[in-house]
């Protein structure tokens, strides 16, 4: 499959998920931007068939790099960056969850979802945007993983598919940096994440972001119970050049950290 191909289906499931992802473009379009993407991330369940390493190989056949790994330890997390191919294709941030530093409870209600996903389906890129490849949990379940993995509650109902597109602040003309972006963003009444100030990192980290919180679907449980989720946000970056000149390409840890809290909820 392209590599343009694939990044526009996923765009187009994000959207279908993300009405306020059309929103911001079409407020930045009608403000004469053109819009390049920067990153955009997947999340998923490691020891299952969807694991980082069985998928990550699509990303390698269309020419994506491995650049650098990351651990996030409170959200029991790892991570790798990959570069694109080309200029113009978006960067990949991708997360797994470390399944075993949750509780026996929680792995239980892990474990039973991803025994149901069919192994073949690893096997095309379409997975990428197949969403969930399980039953939907109960509401109990649910919550069980809610209490000590965000995470693992968002991908339990979301499944496999861009979990958000990020906004390139250096490729706009009509908005001088980020916190200018942000003001445009929040004008059109789409409120914030505000986990560790409205902007994470600095001019010093070479990289500054900042994100919508997501937006909210109903979803029916399986035990017919219905909630409102969060689904997938929007995120904006803008990256500095380091002392030798060059573009800044990584992500920065205790930024990306704070960025995982716009699909939070509040627990009941
Ligand atoms: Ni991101």
């Amino acid at each position: 499959m392209q590599t343009h191909q694939f990044i526009q289906q996923l765009w187009f499931d994000y959207l279908h998920v993300t009405p306020q992802a059309k929103t911001i473009h079409l407020a930045f379009e009608a403000a004469g931007e053109t819009l390049v993407n920067d990153h955009l991330a997947f999340r998923t369940f490691d020891q299952s068939p969807i694991n980082l390493v069985m998928l990550e190989q699509h990303l390698l056949n269309m020419g994506y790099q491995h650049f650098e790994p990351y651990y996030f330890s409170d959200k029991h997390l790892n991570a790798w960056c990959y570069l694109p191919p080309e200029k113009g294709l978006p960067r990949i941030f991708f997360s797994e969850l470390i399944t075993a530093q949750l509780s026996e409870a929680a792995q239980q209600i892990i474990y039973k979802l991803i025994q149901e996903i069919p192994v073949e389906v690893v096997k095309r890129p379409a997975v990428f945007w197949a969403g969930r490849l399980w039953s939907m949990p109960c509401w109990h379940d649910y919550q069980t993983l809610l209490q000590e993995s965000e995470y693992a509650a968002w991908l339990s109902v979301m499944g496999l598919r861009a979990n958000h597109f990020t906004l390139s602040v250096n490729h706009l003309t009509q908005h001088k940096d980020l916190s200018a972006v942000l003001d445009r963003v929040e004008g059109l009444g789409i409120q914030l994440n505000q986990s560790g100030g409205r902007i994470k990192g600095s001019k010093e980290t070479l990289l500054e972001q900042g994100a919508t919180m997501a937006d909210k679907m109903l979803m029916h449980f399986a035990d017919g119970s219905e909630h409102l989720v969060s689904t997938c946000y929007y995120e904006f970056a803008q990256r500095h050049t380091d002392l030798s000149g060059q573009i800044y390409e990584g992500f920065v840890p205790a930024s990306a950290n704070h960025i995982f809290d716009s699909t939070s909820v509040l627990k009941t």
